[in-house]
């Protein structure tokens, strides 16, 4: 009965987040944070690399807050903290991380853009990196969007390894599907060779072989009874 119990109430949590979702669908859409279409970028250690990040705002904005953090597995970091007055003002930067971070891009005629660009990348800027934006205006709702950061020695070679491991893995799969079809084409054939060769040796030890009187060594009675 608990268990019943249990599944309505589930039941109830999953409805109730559904309508939650319904709800909040259209105040989501207002404010949106996008880093572009690459989800991982690939920059080699020594030089410098933009992280593009841009916002829309539907409702305007005022006094909005945003904010980049950096994640690795044992590391979390603020790397920046700024403010944007309105939408004819450009970023305030209240906080910096790093001195090697400087933000670029503009806010001003809707451009909306605060990217930043990280110099004199080292390896250990691998990571994750996500842009945090906070609108007062709306309900101080807040959106952000992540990026994945590689630091490489040198490009091509990422790419061709990359690409020398995709195509690895996919040849490596179908061979093994052809080998599987063949290992099994193999065994079927061997298996039916030796009953082949069992019956050709009229021997039945096996407890398996079910000959039709159930008699063993009886196979050679299946031929048909020969007229004298
Ligand atoms: C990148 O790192 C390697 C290995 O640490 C180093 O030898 C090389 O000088 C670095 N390249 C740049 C451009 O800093
Ligand atoms: C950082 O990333 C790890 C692994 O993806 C995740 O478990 C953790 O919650 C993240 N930390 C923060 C503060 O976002
Ligand atoms: C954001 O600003 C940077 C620096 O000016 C620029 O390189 C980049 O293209 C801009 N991004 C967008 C989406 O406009």
């Amino acid at each position: 009965m608990s268990r019943a119990g249990d599944r309505g109430k589930a039941l109830a949590r999953w409805l109730g987040t559904g309508l939650l979702g319904l709800f909040l669908l259209p105040m989501s859409l207002s404010l949106e944070v996008s880093v572009g279409k690459a989800t991982t970028i690939y920059a080699v250690n020594g030089t410098e690399i933009l992280l593009p990040c841009t916002f829309s705002s539907c409702f305007g904005f005022e006094n909005l807050r945003f904010w980049w953090t950096y994640n690795s597995t044992d590391v979390f970091k603020l790397l920046i903290d700024g403010t944007v007055k309105n939408e004819k003002s450009d970023p305030r930067v209240k906080l910096k991380g790093d001195d090697r971070i400087t933000l670029e891009g503009s806010t001003k005629e809707k451009m909306n853009n605060i990217s930043i660009l990280l110099s004199s990348l080292e390896f250990s800027d691998t990571g994750k990196y996500t842009c945090h934006v906070k609108n007062p205006k709306e309900n101080d709702l807040q959106h952000h969007a992540t990026i994945f950061l590689q630091v490489v020695d040198k490009l091509e070679e990422v790419d061709n390894t990359v690409t020398l491991i995709i195509l690895a893995v996919v040849g490596g799969v179908i061979g093994l599907l052809i080998f599987i079809l063949l290992l099994k084409k193999f065994i079927t054939f061997v298996l039916k060779k030796t009953r082949e060769k069992k019956k050709e040796c009229l021997v039945s030890s096996s407890g398996n072989d079910n000959t039709e009187n159930g008699l063993p060594g009886s196979k050679a009675e299946e031929k048909p009874p020969t007229k004298v």
